[in-house]
């Protein structure tokens, strides 16, 4: 057998935001590196388009779940402990992107933004882990995607940038609380990757602020398998000694 520190072979990943840009370019990687992936997603069309994509494609599967409806989030996690589905990692990809200058933002902006981006990750891998279902193998590596915005500041990103680096905070504790399980878990800090999330941005609109955008990125903007790769690394072996760390893949973003 060749030496491949990176091999995915005969590990099961769950991945959120499965149905669109990074998520679902995650679980085609994975995939070909020998993966069976779970994709979470709420677009149950989405997801499937995703599951056609994969490799050996009959072997994975969807659950069609809003990540902030906790029913049946829980619904999903006692699905799966009754089918037998643990699993070896988690990447948390779901999340919302927006723009919003302070005079904007409002109490409910900024819940929403949380909910999502932090608390429904978390909670995730806190249900996962509960003694009555333990899904989360020993030796399990979890990531969060998290943004340069969680590092660097721009106008009109303090509240996706608040929980982007919540992300990275939070991670350091969770990674010394569950190494006790030997479970790894890191965040991945991407510069601007080409996805719809990024096409909808305010920057997409016109030709001016996307140059702009470029222009702070030294190698240009990313490719979601620039992100994948990334996710790659942490979720194998080849990482097994890096935890609580937040890994930069920005193009150069951030060195400025
Ligand atoms: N693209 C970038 O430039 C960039 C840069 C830095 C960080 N990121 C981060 O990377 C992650 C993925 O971004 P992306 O660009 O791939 O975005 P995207 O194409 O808009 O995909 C977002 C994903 O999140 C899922 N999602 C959103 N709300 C959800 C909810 N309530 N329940 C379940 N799933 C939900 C969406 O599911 P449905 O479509 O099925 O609703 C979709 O699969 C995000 O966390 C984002 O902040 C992106």
């Amino acid at each position: 057998m060749e030496y491949n520190p990176f091999s995915l072979l005969g590990k099961r990943i769950l991945i959120t935001g499965a149905s669109s840009g990074i998520g679902r370019e995650v679980a085609i990687v994975l995939s070909k590196l020998g993966a069976t992936t779970i994709l979470f997603g709420r677009d149950r069309e989405r997801l499937q388009i995703t599951k056609n994509m994969l490799q050996n494609a009959t072997e994975h599967l969807i659950y069609s779940v809003d990540l902030l409806d906790s029913e049946k989030v829980m619904f999903v996690i006692h699905d799966m402990k009754e089918r037998g589905f643990n699993i070896d990692g988690v990447i948390n990809c779901a999340g919302i992107s927006s723009t919003i200058v302070l005079r904007s933002i409002t109490e409910e902006k900024l819940q929403n933004h949380f909910n999502i981006n932090v608390n429904s990750g978390v909670l995730l891998i806190k249900n996962l882990l509960l003694k009555k279902y333990s899904l989360l193998n020993e030796g399990g590596s979890i990531v969060f995607m998290s943004s340069v915005m969680g590092l660097v500041g721009e106008v009109g990103k303090t509240t996706y940038a608040m929980t982007k680096g919540a992300l990275i905070a939070g991670v350091k504790s969770l990674a010394i609380e569950l190494a006790l399980k030997k479970i790894r878990v890191n965040t991945i800090s991407p510069g601007v990757v080409k996805t719809p999330m990024s096409s909808a941005s305010f920057y997409s609109k016109n030709e001016e602020s996307l140059k702009k955008i470029e222009l702070l990125h030294p190698l240009g903007i990313g490719n979601v398998e620039d992100i994948a790769n990334a996710c790659v690394y942490l979720i194998s072996d080849a990482s097994k000694w890096v935890t609580g760390s937040n890994l930069i893949v920005d193009g150069g973003y951030s060195a400025r």
